[in-house]
């Protein structure tokens, strides 16, 4: 059975986005495929949290995976920060990276922008090189992200493959998957901008947790153009294509289907019925979540999904360290 390995940071509330770019696929993917997912702590840490909140997210997404379809008893679900090799291999990395393809990520130059101030922390520069680290410390072949991830794949590729040249194959060098639809959910107030759960217009996210009907209002009132045709058109008309990518992703129906249902209904009816279908697929997901958040069953999970991770990751380190010279022979 290949093997994928997927996370998401625990940086805020998870969002629409998260779950069709990441999550659903994770879901479609665990009979096939033998899957790692887990809660990319430490990669909080690149920004300043406050412990208590970053405790109760870490909680909040596994019991959001769960609630969104995880099956414990097929995928593999830990804490990243559990498992101490990934900050080791991260290192090792670290000494096969150059300066020059950090500073050509985009994420980081996007969040950096362009003044480049004290408060800065390096580890949101060298932050790739750890995700490379989650990634093929477990022999992943595949990687499902969205696609603003894409690049730092392309990245954990050329580490994984300079080691491999320089030491002799070592690491499966993992491909991306990337959904052909919804890798990209825009912001309901800007669609020129990522939907992202880190931002403080939260009028352009919607959050797994969020009120049903704060939901509604959300797509309601969401940024489309002043003509009210509803037709897919990315370049020309981003607000009401990004509308649809949800609704076709979500109602499992084509752009085209779409189109012909809402050909002279407008914006207002098209809007209404995209909010049933969200809150439809959001209500379930939140009934388990309430189920679980606070059941023993998250910790049992997490304690399973970290004894088989570690056991894995600690082989491969000892293997790496060993590749590299380091320590005793053994
Ligand atoms: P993050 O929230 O940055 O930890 O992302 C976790 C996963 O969700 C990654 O695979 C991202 O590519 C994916 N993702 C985040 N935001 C979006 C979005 N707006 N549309 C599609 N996928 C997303
Ligand atoms: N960097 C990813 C993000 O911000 C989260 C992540 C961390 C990840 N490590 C990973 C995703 C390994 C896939 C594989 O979205």
């Amino acid at each position: 059975m290949k093997r994928m390995v997927s996370g998401i940071k625990p940086t805020g509330g998870l969002t629409l986005g998260n779950y069709i770019g990441a999550i659903k696929n994770f879901i479609d993917f665990q009979d096939e495929y033998e899957l790692f997912v887990f809660i990319a702590d430490l990669h909080a840490l690149t920004t300043k949290q406050d412990r208590l909140e970053l405790r109760k997210r870490i909680k909040d997404i596994t019991a959001l995976y769960i609630a969104c379809g995880l099956d414990p008893e097929k995928t593999t679900i830990y804490i990243q920060s559990e498992i101490a090799a990934h900050s080791q291999l991260s290192y090792l990395l670290e000494c096969h990276t150059y300066m020059g393809e950090l500073n050509r990520m985009t994420q980081y130059k996007d969040k950096t922008g362009k003044n480049m101030t004290e408060s800065i922390t390096s580890s949101l520069f060298t932050y790739p090189v750890l995700m490379a680290a989650d990634i093929i410390l477990y022999d992943a072949d595949f990687v499902p992200v969205g696609d603003d991830q894409k690049q730092h794949v392309e990245l954990t590729r050329n580490i994984a493959q300079r080691f491999n040249q320089r030491h002799g194959d070592f690491f499966i060098v993992p491909e991306p998957v990337i959904p052909k639809q919804g890798a990209r959910i825009m912001d309901l107030q800007n669609p020129l901008k990522k939907m992202s759960k880190s931002d403080d217009s939260d009028k352009g996210s919607i959050l797994l947790l969020d009120d049903l009907n704060r939901i509604r209002n959300k797509i309601k009132s969401s940024m489309t153009d002043s003509d009210s045709e509803v037709r897919f058109d990315q370049e020309n008309k981003p607000g009401i294509s990004n509308l649809m990518t949800i609704y076709s992703t979500l109602a499992s129906i084509t752009y085209k289907e779409i189109q012909d249902k809402y050909i002279d209904k407008g914006y207002g009816v098209f809007k209404s019925d995209l909010a049933e279908i969200v809150v439809d697929a959001i209500r379930p997901i939140q009934e388990r979540y309430n189920e679980i958040v606070k059941s023993k069953e998250l910790d049992d999970i997490l304690d399973a999904g970290r004894d088989k991770a570690s056991k894995i990751a600690y082989k491969k380190i000892m293997k790496a360290n060993n590749k590299l010279g380091l320590g005793r022979k053994r």
